[in-house]
């Protein structure tokens, strides 16, 4: 069963020139995996929502992309609200042995960075996870993350208004198109 409660992505610090892909890779895994929307801090760049607005287009689903310019306050609002705040980072508690405390019916923000987290994130976080003590990815981390919380739930997930549907094949690529 998926989690009762919502599930957001913050995405810290996009900076255009380096990132594009791997914020683009972290909607998509948000998206695929289960969350309900990312919120992106940094610059702002419309390419991300475009991006996403043509897969949400073609492969159906509700999801959003919203520009924060104040991360931190979100952070805080979302405790005060009631909601649990995860960080990703490899310097924080093994994922095996932290995810069972997180509790599943509350609303859960995700944290992932991109360069240096500030430390303002690893205080006002309540689980600070790694998936792994060695550096990889905030893609990795995030899909790891999501695939753990929901307990591989997100595998059924419908998405509903979709244009294109995947048959899945043995070899080749069988995609139908339900509508224009
Ligand atoms: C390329 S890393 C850079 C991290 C940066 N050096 C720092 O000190 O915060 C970008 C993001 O990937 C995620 N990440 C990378 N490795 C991770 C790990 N082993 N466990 C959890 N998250 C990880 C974290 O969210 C991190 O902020």
């Amino acid at each position: 069963m998926m989690n009762e409660k919502r599930i957001v992505v913050l995405r810290l610090g996009h900076r255009p020139e380096r990132d594009k892909r791997i914020t683009t890779h972290v909607c998509l895994v948000a998206r695929a995996f289960g969350a309900e929307g990312v919120y992106i801090s940094g610059i702002r760049d419309e390419s991300i929502k475009q991006k996403m607005e043509n897969i949400i287009k073609n492969w159906g689903g509700k999801f959003w992309i919203e520009f924060i310019d104040n991360p931190l306050n979100l952070v805080k609002n979302w405790k005060k609200s009631g909601g649990v705040v995860v960080h990703l980072t490899m310097y924080g508690i093994p994922i095996s042995k932290i995810i069972d405390k997180i509790p599943k019916d509350k609303e859960i923000l995700v944290i992932v960075g991109s360069e240096k987290v500030p430390k303002e994130y690893y205080y006002e976080s309540d689980y600070n996870i790694a998936i792994g003590n060695q550096p990889h990815s905030e893609v990795s981390a995030l899909a790891i993350f999501l695939d753990r919380i929901t307990n591989g739930a997100w595998e059924y997930l419908k998405f509903p208004n979709a244009k294109l549907l995947i048959v899945p094949s043995e070899k080749g690529k069988k995609v139908i198109r339900i509508s224009e």
